[in-house]
């Protein structure tokens, strides 16, 4: 898969990606990881999505806990699907208006199909680890699937929005979050290293995805580098040109609208 430009080869995927898990192979080793990492670990998102971003880690660590957990893993994976559902949403909405501009038409397709790559690959997190979650702990229905589930609509609602006014800001927050994730799960691996090379994985979703590790550790690894691979890409897609484009655009919207104020104010205070 061609995930940066317009060359993609298939039309519906729905399982893994093999470019993607190539990548996520190589990414096992810690010196490729080290480097394919690095470059972004001093990015600096813009002030919004730095609240946004904070608020969610903020109220996540307050539930589950600042230490991962299966329970908190279950949690992020429900939350980490919606970024991507809302920008395939929002590319929709844009397609609808800009259906006949060829070039911007190609661009939001190329969002909505990387949006579908990488939603499944939340998707496999989220039921894989629902499954390993059963296994190691009852979780309470408010506290570790309601509560999430409106975390997740309130993600959505806002990722939605800023993509529609400002994709960066959109990027820029699932930077935060898929930073934070691989934060998680690198330190998950770091303090129970040995339990989970004894701790098998067996899925039936995820041999369909096409993964099979040996055991969790190998698993959760696969996760991290999967997380990495979100949070490099976020920044990877941010188109400058269009951002400015757009931002155009709703300036030029916006003085439309107060010029019809205005003028409906004035027509008003002439009939008094
Ligand atoms: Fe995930
Ligand atoms: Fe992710």
């Amino acid at each position: 898969m061609d995930v940066l430009g317009a060359g993609t080869s298939s039309m519906e995927l729905i399982a893994g990606d093999k470019e993607l898990e190539a990548l996520n192979i190589q990414l096992n080793d810690p010196t490729q990881l080290a480097a394919y990492k690095g470059p972004l670990d001093t990015y600096r998102p813009h002030l919004l999505p730095r609240v946004f971003g904070s608020f969610l880690v903020f109220c996540g660590n307050l539930v589950y806990g600042r230490e991962p957990s299966y329970l908190k893993f279950r949690a992020v994976e429900i939350i980490a699907r919606v970024p991507y559902h809302s920008w395939s949403s929002a590319a929709f909405t844009l397609l609808t208006l800009f259906f006949s501009n060829e070039k911007k038409a190609l661009r939001l397709s190329n969002v909505a199909r990387y949006s579908r790559i990488a939603s499944d690959n939340e998707t496999m997190h989220v039921v894989v680890i629902s499954q390993l979650a059963r296994k190691e702990v009852k979780a309470g229905y408010v506290r570790h699937t309601l509560v999430p589930m409106l975390f997740a609509f309130f993600y959505f609602w806002a990722s939605y929005w800023m993509y529609l006014i400002r994709p960066r800001w959109s990027y820029e927050l699932n930077y935060l979050f898929e930073s934070h994730a691989f934060a998680q799960y690198d330190r998950f691996l770091e303090l129970h290293d040995e339990e989970l090379r004894h701790k098998a994985v067996e899925s039936d979703f995820l041999a369909w995805y096409g993964r099979t590790p040996i055991h969790q550790y190998d698993f959760f690894r696969s996760v991290r580098n999967d997380e990495i691979v979100h949070r490099n890409q976020s920044i990877h897609d941010i188109d400058e040109e269009a951002d400015l484009r757009r931002i155009r655009l709703l300036k030029r919207i916006a003085l439309f609208v107060v010029g019809v104020l205005l003028v409906l104010v004035a027509a008003a205070v002439l009939l008094v």
